[in-house]
Order: structure tokens, then sequence, then C-alpha cells
């Protein structure tokens, strides 16, 4: 069988199916759950120093399904980051490595546009055992009004001064979450790139507004008759992760070689997995998969994605990875490509049509193509 641990950022993995942040990282509790059903790593909802200002609402959440199957395929969420008290998160953080010291937990984090508060959750997550960060650069919601979250992630200069502030506490690896409600994701990929993280993590949800109640003209999810720009997650942003994936994969291989990729966004099977390391990933994140169907879906994507493995002969994610990139050009390209290869095939028909290029092996083919004229 196919070996699917990695090595990241000198994190050792099982294997590359990483919990994304989100619901399915909420406490001890459910990371330990996810730990226990083969989980690569988990990324941990996000957390801050100050939990009391984080204010949730309900519903927050609202589905969109297909029309006869009635399938969830995308997911617009609300909701904020943790509200749990960071002194509990601490606690847990610390339960957690002493449980499964082996494992990789990485700490999710998100903080005001100020240095005192990014090396402080910086210093006292470290302290409690945690492997990893990742940045929440992100979440498109509510936190922006506080110059948190994508408000920092869509601007590339107040990046690259708060990814400063980061690297200079951090002691273990970080990886940049990055919103893809931005023209160019190499932008602030760059910045955060450019300032030392190790890694970027892509993608946060895509803002959106996922519909209107034709019944109460109320746009979802409706909240005291009202709703805020949410984030679009699910099945249904696969393609613009991947695509997402594929522009960062680039930008790394010309500027920023050997740093590393989370590819997130819309993963429900081994194979989505499969083509996120094809373009480049190390990890794949999973998160509103989880909330769909639970944690037990890890063991049917190590089995497809060990099936995928076999059948190319791949013994190691090395063997793929970024594989599929130097497949992509320009349109242009395309055109020329194209233009080449009819050329090519009519100058062969038309090479068949002398009588001393008759063949006995082709004989069929090149009547076949003398038919076509
Ligand atoms: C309900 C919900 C809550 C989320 N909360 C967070 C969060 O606290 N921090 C974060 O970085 N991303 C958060 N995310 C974003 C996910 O981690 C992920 O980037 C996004 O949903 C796309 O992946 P998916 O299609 O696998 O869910 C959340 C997503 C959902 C659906």
């Amino acid at each position: 069988m196919a070996d699917l641990s990695t090595t990241v950022d000198g994190l050792k993995l099982p294997n590359p199916f990483v919990i994304g942040s989100g619901p399915p990282g909420t406490n001890a509790n459910v990371i330990g759950k996810a730990f226990d059903e083969g989980w690569g790593a988990v990324i941990c909802k996000t957390v801050s120093l100050d939990a009391s200002k984080v204010i949730n609402v309900q519903p927050r959440y609202a589905r969109l399904r297909t029309a006869d199957s009635k399938e969830i395929i995308g997911w617009e969420n609300i909701e904020l980051i943790s509200d749990r008290p960071f002194e509990t998160w601490i606690d847990e953080f610390k339960q957690i490595k002493d449980k499964y010291p082996d494992r990789v937990l990485i700490a999710s984090i998100m903080e005001e546009y100020r240095e005192e508060a990014w090396s402080e959750i910086i210093d006292r997550c470290q302290q409690a055992g945690v492997d990893a960060f990742e940045c929440n650069f992100s979440c498109p919601h509510g936190l922006p009004e506080r110059r948190m979250g994508s408000a920092m992630g869509e601007n590339p200069e107040i990046l690259s001064e708060v990814c400063s502030w980061v690297m200079k506490a951090a002691k273990v690896p970080v990886w940049a979450k990055m919103t893809p409600n931005v023209t160019h994701i190499e932008d602030p990929s760059r910045a955060a790139l450019a300032a030392g993280c190790q890694g970027i993590s892509a993608i946060n949800t895509i803002r959106s507004v996922i519909g209107v109640n034709l019944g109460t003209l109320r746009p979802e999810p409706t909240v005291e008759g009202y709703t805020t720009m949410g984030g679009y997650s699910c099945k249904a942003v696969l393609p613009v992760a991947l695509r997402m994936c594929m522009e960062v994969a680039k930008l790394i291989k010309d500027e920023f070689p050997g740093r590393s990729i989370s590819g997130i966004g819309g993963v429900e099977s081994g194979n989505d997995a499969v083509q996120f390391i094809l373009l480049g990933a190390n990890t794949v994140q999973v998160c509103t998969y989880v909330m769909k169907v639970g944690y037990r879906c890890v063991h049917q994507m190590l089995e497809e994605m060990s099936a995928f493995m076999d059948q190319h002969g791949f013994n190691s994610l090395d063997d793929f990875r970024g594989h599929s990139l130097q497949y992509f050009t320009t349109h242009h390209d395309l055109v020329e490509r194209q233009a080449a290869a009819r050329a090519a095939a009519k100058a062969e028909s038309q090479a068949i049509r002398a009588d001393a290029e008759w063949r006995g092996d082709d004989f069929v083919k090149q009547t076949d193509e003398l038919s076509r004229g």
C-alpha cells in the first residue's frame, strides 16, 4: 500500500488530511475524536485573546441543495471565530498535547492590528505546546469591522507588517490563511511569504449571499428578519479553490521554493484531495464535509487516495505533488498548439494519399482516413 505520510515544514503527519478551522475543531473533545479517527492533523477553531468581544447569532448557517436529490452542495455561514475563553483554550491545548503528544495540533489565531496582541497570543499558545500556527487573515464577516480577519488579508501592506510581527514571536511553523475575496491571491500570499511565513493555507470562505426566501422576501440566513454578508464553502467552491491553489503553487515555485501549501475548499473525497496535491498542495483541509457527515469520512478518503497512488504506481505524495501544474498555459498557446496538431494531422493524411505510403499494418486506418477526405 502507498505511503501517505508526509513531513511539512518539519511537522510529521501520518497522512495529508487536516481538519480545517471551524466547528470540527471547536474544543478538546472533538479534536480528540478527529485524532482517534485518523486525521493527519487538526487546526482548531480560530482563537483570540478576548472572546467576550465575539458574539454569535442563530441561525448562522444556510445551505444550498440540488433540485432533484436535495444534496447539499453549498454552505453559507455567518459564524464568527471561537467565542470560548482563551484561558479555556490554553488548558485544552495542554490536555490535547498530553493525550496525543505525537499528533500535530495547529492553533488558528486571529488578533487585532497591534503587535503586542499578536506576540502575546503566540507566546501563550506556544507555551501550551501547539505544534504550529495558522493565522486567520481571511474571515470574511464580523471581524473586519475590528480590522481583523480578511481586513488584513485583503491588504498586502498590512499583511506584510502583521506577518513580520508574527514571525518575530513564532518558534514553530506559521501558515498564513488567505481569503479568496481578492483579485489576485498571489499579492497577499507574496506579502506573507516575503515576511517569512512557512506556508500558505487557501482558501477561506467566499463572500456570498446564498439566497432570498421567496415567501418572506428576506435573505438567508435570516436573523430577526435581517442578514449580513456570509462566507460560502462546501462542494461548490472546489473549482475556485483549485484555481487559487494552482496560482499560489506557481508563485511558490517561481519565487519561494520550498514553502508549503495547505489546500482548502470543497473537499469531500480522497480524489478531491488528490487534485489539490497534483496542483502543488502539501496538505489538504476539510471543514464543511465533516459537518455534513462526521469525522469517519477520513477512512474512505485515505482509501481513495491510496487506490489512486497504486493505480499510477506512486509510492509517496512527493511522486505526484505539483505534477499537473505543467499543463497550465495561456489561451494563446492553446490556439497555437491546436493549430500545430491540426496541421500535423492534415500532413499525415495527405502523405498516405501517395501510393508508396500504404502500409500493411495500418491499412484499415489509412483507408478510413481516405474515406473522410
Ligand atoms: C461554519 C464554519 C465556520 C468556520 N470557521 C472558521 C474559523 O473559525 N477560522 C477559519 O480560519 N476558517 C473558518 N472556516 C472556513 C474553513 O476553515 C474553510 O476555509 C472553508 O470553509 C472552505 O473549506 P470547506 O469547503 O472544506 O469547508 C469556517 C467554515 C465554516 C463552514
